[in-house]
């Protein structure tokens, strides 16, 4: 059923987010081999066996699942989601020592039977973790980089569309920074239809979007996740959607613009540390980061974020 253009997606980890992000990419057709790993063996063949049952539905594709890691052998894209879960009341950061220690097994390894695949990873810390992800695979800084604050602006459009009441795809903000508690807004370089944010005028009977609006909907924004887990447990949907667009925008060699996390080098004077900017993705993985202009509120929240990156990464001797 094979040919030479089959597009190959391994995923790594069938909990919540793998097993999500396994039905969105199928439902979206995003590859036409998907396959997914979990040291659970049971677990990963009864999803594998549930994605497929909806085979006649998806676009096709090929659906495979295993506790051996040859099950991603020839991956274009390998997605990392295996790693320790948030329980509620837990930060990100507070998962990096068992998901490092995860990292360390399971990087050499997949890059030894996909060596030629672009990296996404997911697992949280996720900038901690793919500073650690690049560090041991040897691999070009381009081909590893993290989901970042993808979902987070993904949030904040929805957000902000929902208080000025235009379509949430009108509305292009980022958020930049750790995939975490220090996580900033980029309000300066924001625009709703193609009008700078900082200068939106309210529909007639709409709220302000004055800096007390601003400050609120980022304050809502960045403690969002803690409440979804609360509520269920776990984030899955919007991470699995997230994740998947990420795909395709490599898969399909977009060159779409996304605040993913890459290893900065000289942004705003911030080296050796990966956290998300606007960057462009392509077939190349993260190909460029967006000169953005920023204010000087903004550097400052992108350097003191970047500070408290360093400072676990220093933790785990990277
Ligand atoms: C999220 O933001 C918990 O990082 C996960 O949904």
């Amino acid at each position: 059923m094979e040919n030479r253009s089959t597009t190959r997606l391994a995923i790594v980890g069938a909990g919540a987010v793998g097993s999500t992000l396994a039905y969105a990419a199928l439902t979206r057709g995003a590859a036409r081999h998907v396959s997914l790993l979990d040291v659970d063996r049971t677990k990963v063949e009864a999803e594998v066996l549930d994605l497929r049952h909806g085979g006649m539905f998806i676009p096709q594709a090929e659906i495979e699942g295993s506790d051996d890691v040859e099950v991603c052998r020839g991956a274009d894209v390998v997605a990392v989601t295996a790693g320790a879960k948030q329980k509620p009341g837990q930060s990100r950061l507070d998962l990096a020592e068992a998901t490092i220690a995860l990292t360390r097994k399971l990087i050499p390894r997949l890059v030894e039977v996909a060596p030629d695949a672009i990296f996404l990873m997911v697992t949280n810390p996720v900038d901690v973790v793919t500073y650690a992800a690049q560090e041991l695979s040897g691999l070009d800084h381009r081909r590893v980089f993290g989901s970042g604050t993808v979902l987070d602006s993904s949030r904040l459009r929805d957000a902000l569309a929902r208080h000025v009441g235009v379509a949430v795809g009108n509305v292009h903000a980022n958020i930049a920074g750790e995939h975490g508690d220090s996580e900033i807004v980029l309000w300066s370089s924001a625009t709703i239809g193609g009008v700078p944010l900082l200068d939106w005028r309210p529909f007639h009977g709409r709220p302000a979007l004055d800096a007390a609006a601003r400050s609120a909907i980022s304050e809502d924004v960045v403690t969002s996740a803690y409440r979804v887990i609360a509520g269920k447990g776990a984030t899955n949907y919007a991470v699995g959607l997230a994740a998947t667009r990420i795909i395709e925008a490599v898969l399909n060699d977009e060159h779409r613009v996304m605040s993913v996390s890459s290893r900065l080098d000289g942004f705003y004077g911030i080296s050796d540390v990966c956290m998300s900017v606007p960057s462009l993705v392509d077939s190349r993985g993260v190909a460029e980061t967006i000169d953005t202009p920023l204010s000087d509120e903004e550097v400052a929240g992108l350097r003191a974020s970047a500070e408290s990156m360093r400072a676990v990464q220093r933790r785990f001797g990277f």
